[in-house]
């Protein structure tokens, strides 16, 4: 799926989101204070190779390169993106979150504590591994200098770092720097009004889910675990006796709704149900950390290709009793009206890849 609007390409930057089954690029631009989209590819791995870009084998990250590097070209070079300036997401799965918290103690002492700590939370050796962290939560009274803390500490393999190294090089892409996921969904869909709320950002793939807690803007947990689309549409094939392409085709005609096709519905139901029961156990998890306790989940988000399924946001607020919606991420972006459909269509996909490359206009 390509576009190709707006023959001369400004200056802008790019966000790359190599997924199990398929691979998006956004690039982005200003326009005075708009954010413009000026190009949009994605290529999905079964149409070319019959095998998903990416796996975990054994909780480690193998990309196949070669098919991830001429899949990436094809989408530069068919949607005639100049832009060689790229952000790239680092897959949720792939990366380790954790929060913790502090005594009392100055800013400039964090990094020393955050270091003394990440040893007893991150189950590698620390040289394997790059960190990240930010503050979540600051106690004492307002202004004072010293305060306990919360911390959200990130780190990644290094091992999978260079995985994207090389694959930015092969594909003569200059890599300005990467994120877990969850930066760029976020960026992408928590907007001012999610700013003040507190929101479960969830993002249903292909081969995983991770579910999000984002509290005025703040990422405070997220976990990522291995049920997702393609699951689901094996659940299908099974019950139903289709073949996979069949089941795949179901899944997105009748989804979960109540109505023409219940056998679809049936039997995908234990596996929502099991993401459902992942999105209650942490919403509730959140609200005891809390330090007030009173803390509620006000919103739902749904990201990424499988929420598009007919009938699931309705089918989650019906469960889960709060609202739920599909997001899209191109609500505040400028774009030709003419892409509006197409745009609110994929949009749950796109995501990443727009949030992700919106960092190069922060
Ligand atoms: N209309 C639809 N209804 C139901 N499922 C859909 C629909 N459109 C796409 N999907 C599913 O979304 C999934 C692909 O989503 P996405 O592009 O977010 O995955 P990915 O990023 O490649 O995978 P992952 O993030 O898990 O590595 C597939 O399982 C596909 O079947
Ligand atoms: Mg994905």
């Amino acid at each position: 799926m390509f576009s190709d609007f707006f023959k001369i390409a400004p200056k802008g930057f790019l966000g790359v989101d190599i997924g199990t089954f398929s691979i998006k690029v956004v690039e982005v631009s200003r326009a005075g204070k708009r954010r413009k989209l000026d190009n949009y590819g994605e290529i999905q791995a079964e149409a070319l190779y019959e095998k998903p870009f990416r796996t975990f084998e054994q909780s480690t990250l193998t990309i196949s390169r070669q098919d991830v590097v001429r899949s990436l070209n094809a989408i530069l070079r068919e949607a005639r993106i100049k832009s060689r300036q790229a952000y790239f997401s680092i897959p949720d799965f792939s990366t380790f979150f954790t929060t913790f918290s502090l005594p009392a103690m100055t800013e400039e002492e964090l990094p020393q504590a955050i270091s003394f700590e990440a040893h007893q939370h991150i189950p590698l050796p620390l040289r394997e591994v790059t960190l990240d962290w930010q503050i979540i939560e600051k106690g004492g009274e307002p202004g004072a200098k010293i305060t306990p803390f919360k911390i959200l500490l990130v780190a990644v393999p290094n091992e999978v770092i260079e995985q994207y190294q090389v694959i930015a090089q092969d594909a003569k892409l200059e890599l300005l720097s990467l994120e877990a996921e969850v930066f760029g969904l976020a960026r992408a869909l928590i907007g001012e009004r999610e700013k003040k709320e507190t929101v479960v950002l969830i993002d249903v793939g292909a081969r995983s889910t991770t579910i999000n807690i984002i509290d005025q803007g703040i990422l405070k947990i997220s976990h990522s675990f291995d049920t997702s689309g393609n699951d689901l549409t094996n659940l299908i094939s099974k019950g139903l006796n289709l073949d996979y392409q069949q089941a795949e085709e179901a899944k997105k005609k009748y989804g979960l709704t109540a109505s023409e096709d219940m056998k679809t519905r049936e039997a995908m139901l234990p596996l929502i149900d099991l993401i459902l029961n992942e999105i209650k156990k942490i919403s509730s998890s959140f609200s005891q950390t809390e330090k007030t306790g009173q803390k509620e989940v006000q919103k739902i988000i749904l990201a990424g290709g499988t929420a598009l399924m007919p009938g699931l946001a309705e089918y989650f607020f019906k469960e889960l009793q709060k609202p739920v919606v599909v997001a899209d991420p191109f609500a505040n972006i400028y774009y030709p009206p003419i892409l509006e459909k197409n745009l609110k269509a994929m949009g749950p996909n796109f995501g990443i890849a727009l949030g992700t490359a919106l960092r190069g206009l922060e």
